[in-house]
């Protein structure tokens, strides 16, 4: 595969944005503790990766504040958010805030990452992998522990809105 193209034949950056704005995602919060502190982000780059060994992957920007916290944690949670947590996905893309202090409703986890209350699921990941990548940072976690709380509607990221999932009728 091509590293890089002649900026000639790479897209335009709004026509990029655009194009990607209509692929729904499920949202998630990346959390850590790092030094004592709890950190975390929100993120809509989460993907299953493999399932023997059970990885996932989320990619961070090379630009984030949180990234170095992140990256010095020797492990981190991804909080899967429900419907009804479109809030607190805000609150922790938001800069300038303490994104744990209330209305965040938390826990820490059994090797110390925030575990945020009311999610879908919560997986606990080891460090595995991390490969720059353009302007992003792909990052793997080995799942060490998985637990689903919810299977109700998830939180879905369309078009800049949060929103719910509304099922078909019919079974296709
Ligand atoms: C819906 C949504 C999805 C986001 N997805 C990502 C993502 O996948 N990767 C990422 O690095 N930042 C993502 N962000 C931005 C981060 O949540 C956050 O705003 C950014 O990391 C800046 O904060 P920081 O400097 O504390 O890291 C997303 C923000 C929103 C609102």
């Amino acid at each position: 595969m091509t590293d890089t193209l002649p900026d000639q034949q790479s897209v335009g950056a709004d026509v990029f944005r655009q194009a990607l704005a209509v692929h729904a995602s499920g949202v998630v919060v990346i959390t850590a503790q790092s030094d004592g502190i709890p950190v975390g982000l929100t993120a809509t780059s989460f993907s299953s990766v493999s399932l023997e060994p059970p990885l996932v992957s989320f990619y961070v920007d090379q630009s984030s504040t949180t990234w170095p916290w992140l990256r010095g944690a020797d492990h981190f949670a991804v909080n899967i958010l429900a419907s009804d947590q479109a809030e607190l996905a805000a609150r922790f893309a938001r800069k300038g805030v303490d994104r744990f202090a209330a209305p965040t409703n938390w826990r820490a986890g059994p090797l110390g990452a925030p575990l945020l209350a009311d999610v879908s699921a919560h997986l606990i990941c080891l460090p595995y992998e991390t490969v720059e990548v353009g302007d992003h940072v792909l990052v793997v976690g080995l799942v060490a522990e998985a637990a689903t709380h919810n299977t109700g509607r998830p939180l879905l990221y369309h078009q800049g809105r949060f929103g719910r999932f509304l099922p078909h009728q019919e079974n296709l």
